[in-house]
């Protein structure tokens, strides 16, 4: 595990910069610093105006015990605090952050010390964005977080819930301790430090024409619950997504829709990978003539389909040294030899089975309740977020290779 508290004893500079921005989540970073100081790592709060009118300096500085950075320095301060600070900070964090923070972050803006701070950066970058529901959705705002995560930037949340003006949707600040367990992860003082992890998620489309494709309804929830638990851990993570509705906070992105493009992204991620964890839904058959244009309306059209490559029971024959390899199964009951014979037949060391036939777990659901099958044991875990899944999942990994 590495040490934050190592890097203090240089020149008394925190490896987190806080930045908190404007809005009624800025009480909620409060609890973010709390966390972080019981954790024992050093943290700089700096504060842009808007922020201040919503929750005093006094209270931060008195929770981090340092002077809190802001655009009306104190004449004893050294003369670039927020230049020293950024410069130590091995992670920036913006905590909430506002739309307008964004936009000036995505700009390159350099207007107060949050934007300074930002542009002088050398550390990570985590925004967590906290705002109006429609001001989240706007297309300004989302082009701006896709910019600063083209950048590398870690978004958590928003998540979605009652908004503080009475208001639905989606634009709450994360919970704060899972800013937290993200700020420490990107630190590398997870349980996973060090490690590499590759997850795909979603579910694979293959063409029937132009238009039209099979597909199956997996959301890639559960695989990006996954890729987050593994980055809040500390792993470096490459995720391969296949048509997902969401995206994981941070880590390496790759698009891949048929199986044969995910067979070709899993291939060459797997010889650098510690652990996989192959949560995406996969086509087993695929038409075997996909027409190139569009398929005119015609009384009837028999589809030929052929098997496509079991991706997993390769990677699991071309096996790294020493590499842990998860496999799912969704089933339509709970068939524990059935998923044991699965765990054999493709050589992997887990497999995470979901009943699904229950609708309030699985598929696209925000649930999840699986049975953890080794070849000789069995972990239940009762129904409960697909994050929470996803640690139990990443527990049962770290059991057998810590
Ligand atoms: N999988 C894969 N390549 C495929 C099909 C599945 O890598 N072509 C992976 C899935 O990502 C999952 C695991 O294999 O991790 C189990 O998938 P499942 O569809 O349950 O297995 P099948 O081999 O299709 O078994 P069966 O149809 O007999 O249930």
């Amino acid at each position: 595990m590495g040490d934050s508290r190592g890097v203090i004893a240089e020149d008394g500079l925190a490896p987190v910069l806080l930045a908190v921005t404007g809005g009624i989540a800025a009480y909620r970073a409060c609890e973010v610093v709390r966390g972080l100081i019981k954790a024992d790592v050093p943290v700089q709060v700096a504060m842009t105006r808007a922020a201040r009118r919503f929750v005093g300096e006094t209270t931060f500085a008195g929770l981090s015990r340092r002077h809190v950075l802001t655009d009306d320095p104190d004449p004893n301060d050294p003369i670039y605090p927020h230049l020293d600070a950024a410069r130590a900070a091995r992670v920036m964090a913006v905590v909430p952050a506002s739309a307008n923070t964004i936009a000036r972050l995505a700009y390159g803006l350099s207007d107060d010390v949050v934007a300074e701070s930002a542009l002088a950066l050398a550390g990570r970058l985590l925004i967590a964005p906290a705002m109006n529901h429609r001001m989240w959705l706007h297309p300004a705002t989302q082009e701006n977080i896709q910019t600063l995560r083209d950048r590398g930037a870690t978004i958590i949340g928003p998540d979605a819930g009652d908004l503080a003006e009475g208001e639905q949707g989606i634009g709450r600040l994360a919970q704060p301790d899972e800013i937290v367990q993200a700020i420490r992860g990107l630190l590398g003082e997870g349980s996973l430090a060090g490690k590499r992890v590759l997850v795909t998620a979603g579910g694979t489309r293959e063409p029937l024409d132009s238009v039209r494709f099979l597909g199956n309804r997996s959301s890639g929830k559960m695989g990006v619950a996954l890729a987050n638990e593994a980055l809040a851990r500390g792993a470096e993570v490459t995720t391969i997504l296949s048509n997902t509705v969401v995206r994981p906070n941070g880590g390496l992105q790759i698009d891949a829709s048929t199986t044969a493009e995910l067979e070709h992204a899993a291939t060459e991620h797997a010889k650098t990978a510690d652990i996989i964890l192959m949560a995406a839904a996969v086509a087993d058959f695929r038409p075997a003539t996909p027409e190139t244009t569009k398929r005119a309306r015609t009384d009837a059209w028999s589809l030929e389909l052929e098997p496509t490559a079991d991706i997993l029971a390769g990677l699991a024959a071309n096996r790294q040294p020493n590499q842990l390899i998860v496999g799912f199964a969704a089933e339509d009951s709970e068939d524990i030899a059935r998923a044991r014979q699965k765990l054999e037949r493709k050589g992997v060391d887990l497999i995470v089975l979901n009943d699904i036939s229950d609708a309030t777990i699985g598929f696209d659901a925000d649930d999840n309740a699986v049975v953890i099958v080794s070849a000789t044991d069995e972990t239940r875990v009762a129904q409960a977020s697909k994050r929470a899944v996803a640690a139990a999942v990443l527990d049962r990994v770290e059991g057998i290779r810590p």
